[in-house]
């Protein structure tokens, strides 16, 4: 086995996960990892365990370095089961082992596994002194479920946050300066865009929190993707960046169509826009996927959707899509809506009625067109993209 040293008695156990491409509805093109790192001290420790059908490999791994009869304590950062899947089957081997959680980390367990388990609780700012090294906590609830903690190597500096700073990307490397700087920039960012965006007001807490512990982070190891160890710095303003809105100016065109009418209102809403020199991305729905849309628009100043009417109300590639996006709650964009219809009508009006109920600023001007777009109803669409563009300058 090739061992993926962090520091000095710090190893990466973790598994890489190629193959998947839908991670509960993230679709994960670039496949994933699960993190797990065992600590060897006087004390020895495992944080974090992997997805139950990878406990074999984690297993194996652990075996190579020492006993997993001798592991004294399993910190549980997190219980969703990527994380804590391989805990029940680790834990019988590693049967002298102290499982580490914060409260409702503790009931977490609990509820998942059963109660047939030796779990300590902490909180933020208690330390577990392992020999040379000291492992201290830091409570994170809600980022992003309510257990959730980070683990902090005292004399190493090595910030362990499980979820946050990850990425989905399965790598034969580990460590941020082994891979291409901008794949990693783009999974970093649409992991936030998918799992993080809606916490943003907790994130830029949390980073304040931190910044205030005055805890000098020398390496980020998360549970998923490669290791922050040559800039961790970026990666925590790339999240101060995020959870501030910061958006440029960009408009986003989300749209579906039936025979081709809002498709060319897209086209022309896009021209529109980019005349003003803003950048401009225009996804169909049928060729972009959710996730896509959403890491789009993490960094956009405006959203543009359309959508062909069908039996009165939005197309229902749109109407996931803006199920999706009210969700993850996008902060600070701005929202237009146009689409075509062929008697009643109905998706503008559902698509309006659904973003003022999420409170989404929207553009006073929406478009809907019957049948097929003629040249005036072009120019009017045109004059949107406009509009919209001149207002993420403004
Ligand atoms: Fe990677 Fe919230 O699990």
């Amino acid at each position: 086995m090739n061992r993926v040293v962090l520091a000095e008695g710090i190893d990466w156990v973790g598994v890489v996960d190629w193959n998947i491409r839908d991670f509960h509805g993230y679709v994960t093109r670039r496949g994933t990892t699960y993190n797990a790192y065992l600590i060897q001290d006087e004390k020895n420790a495992l944080v974090d365990t992997v997805k139950h059908t990878f406990a074999n490999e984690l297993l194996q791994k652990i075996c190579a370095l020492m006993d997993p009869a001798k592991i004294d304590y399993i910190i549980v950062n997190h219980v969703e089961i990527d994380h804590s899947g391989s805990l029940p089957i680790i834990a019988k081997y590693a049967k002298n082992a102290t499982i580490i959680a914060s409260a409702r980390g503790k009931d977490a367990i609990i509820e998942h596994y059963g109660s047939d388990f030796r779990i300590e609780v902490v909180k933020t700012g208690d330390e577990l002194k392992l020999g040379k090294r000291t492992l201290r906590f830091i409570e994170a609830p809600m980022l992003h479920w309510p257990d959730s903690m980070f683990t902090y190597v005292v004399e190493d500096k090595i910030l362990m946050p499980n979820d946050a700073f990850g990425q989905h990307l399965a790598t034969s490397a580990r460590f941020d300066d082994e891979v291409n700087e901008n794949v990693l920039m783009e999974e970093a960012k649409t992991y936030y865009a998918n799992i993080l965006m809606p916490l943003a007001p907790l994130i830029t807490r949390k980073l304040e929190e931190v910044t205030q512990l005055g805890i000098p982070i020398a390496m980020i190891a998360p549970s998923h993707g490669v290791i922050w160890r040559a800039n961790p710095a970026k990666i925590i303003h790339a999240y101060a960046d995020w959870s501030a809105g910061a958006g440029k100016n960009k408009v986003v065109i989300v749209y579906d169509t039936m025979w081709g009418s809002t498709d060319r209102m897209a086209r022309a809403i896009a021209e529109g826009a980019a005349s003003q020199g803003v950048e401009v991305k225009v996804l169909k729905l049928r060729a972009a996927d959710l996730t896509e849309a959403l890491t789009e628009i993490l960094d956009a100043k405006a959203v543009v959707v359309g959508s062909p009417t069908l039996n009165n109300g939005m197309f229902p590639t749109i109407s996931a899509f803006l199920t999706y996006a009210v969700g993850l709650k996008p902060k600070g964009k701005l929202w237009s809506f146009f689409g075509s219809y062929g008697w009643g009508g109905g998706a503008v009006r559902s698509m309006t009625e659904m973003a003022q109920k999420a409170g989404f600023q929207i553009h006073e001007t929406n478009i809907e067109v019957k049948y097929v777009p003629d040249q005036e109803d072009l120019k009017k669409c045109f004059e949107l993209g406009q509009q919209i563009a001149a207002r993420t300058k403004a």
